[in-house]
């Protein structure tokens, strides 16, 4: 165990180091918005997305950074953006994130709101500018692809879907675990599923390999939010990063109030099995570092 936190260590500096190349110059008249957009991209998140996206890439046989740094940074661009507006007193309301104040909090609401829109276009704008500098048309013709994959799962059919229905669902003692799954499965495991779809199709593999990805995604996210949902619980917001207790303050439905903690600890483990064993199989591989996460991401503290 001590060594994979070693290895994910040097995974997350290389992450760090690729998507920081495309961080936001804070200039002009409207330098404000590019601070904002710069304080909440570069403050120090797990980078799961955009590891996810390289190391998916790698194990489909994929060999070139410059092919598949902007869709890393675009990813994590589109995650950022969501957990701002995830903050805003509209939101969850909350004052902490990747342990620093919250972006509304040291800017303020319309910057923040802008701060936000900023990163989405920004990251469209990051994947475009690749495609339209691509000169050759095979690789165009995945970066097109991975570009349309992350628009459908970050839109209204994925992330900003479930946190719409997390949203309608506050205050409601009745919600049943169909809607919670639709929730957690559109706000959490949709930009989990783009990470490994856009990785397998930036290297080029099959479509059925994409298709099983995005099921294995699928359950990484499941698995994923419901430790979200255990360490809102249980965790230390010192380690966190973001505070404890925000679920309870908002009156969120989640695993841990639907379903209590043993049975989502036991149904994460139940996840995360069917996830690995499917990139497995896809891969041919029974090691990789994509499975050695999938199984970590369940113990982990932050
Ligand atoms: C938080 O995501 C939002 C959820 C989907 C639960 P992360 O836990 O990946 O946040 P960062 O990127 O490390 O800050
Ligand atoms: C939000 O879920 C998921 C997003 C799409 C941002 P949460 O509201 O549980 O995420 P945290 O706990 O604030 O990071
Ligand atoms: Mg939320
Ligand atoms: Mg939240
Ligand atoms: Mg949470």
């Amino acid at each position: 165990m001590a060594d994979f936190k070693e290895v994910l260590k040097s995974k997350t500096n290389e992450v760090n180091s690729i998507i920081e190349q495309f961080a936001f110059k804070e200039e002009g008249y409207q330098k404000r918005v590019f601070e904002a957009m710069n304080y909440s991209f570069i403050a120090p998140g797990k980078r799961l997305r955009p590891m996810i996206v390289l190391e998916t890439y790698r194990l489909f046989g994929g060999n070139d950074i410059k092919t598949v740094a902007p869709f890393m940074a675009a990813i994590e661009m589109i995650h950022t953006y969501s957990l701002i507006h995830d903050d805003l007193p509209a939101m969850d309301n909350d004052d902490y994130r990747r342990g620093r104040l919250t972006n509304h909090k040291v800017f303020d609401e319309a910057t923040a709101i802008l701060a936000g829109d900023g990163l989405l276009n920004a990251a469209f704008e990051t994947m475009s500018n690749t495609m339209v500098e691509c000169g050759d048309n095979d690789t165009l013709k995945k970066m097109v692809k991975a570009n349309a994959v992350l628009a459908l799962k970050a839109g209204s059919f994925g992330m900003i879907g479930g946190q719409t229905v997390d949203l309608m669902m506050e205050h409601k003692k009745d919600v049943d675990e169909d809607t919670l799954l639709f929730i957690h499965k559109c706000k959490t495991s949709a930009l989990l599923e783009a990470s490994l779809m856009m990785g397998a199709i930036l290297a080029g593999a099959t479509k059925e390999n994409v298709d099983a990805l995005e099921e294995a995604g699928r359950y990484i996210g499941l698995a994923f939010q419901i430790q979200d949902d255990i360490l809102d619980v249980c965790g230390d917001s010192a380690v966190l990063g973001k505070p404890v207790g925000s679920d309870e303050k908002n009156e969120k439905v989640t695993y841990v109030s639907l379903k209590g903690l043993e049975t989502a600890k036991s149904e994460q483990e139940m996840y995360t099995k069917k996830a690995m064993n499917i990139i497995m199989n896809a891969s041919g591989k029974e090691e990789s570092f994509l499975l050695d996460l999938a199984k970590n991401l369940m113990t982990r503290e932050k």
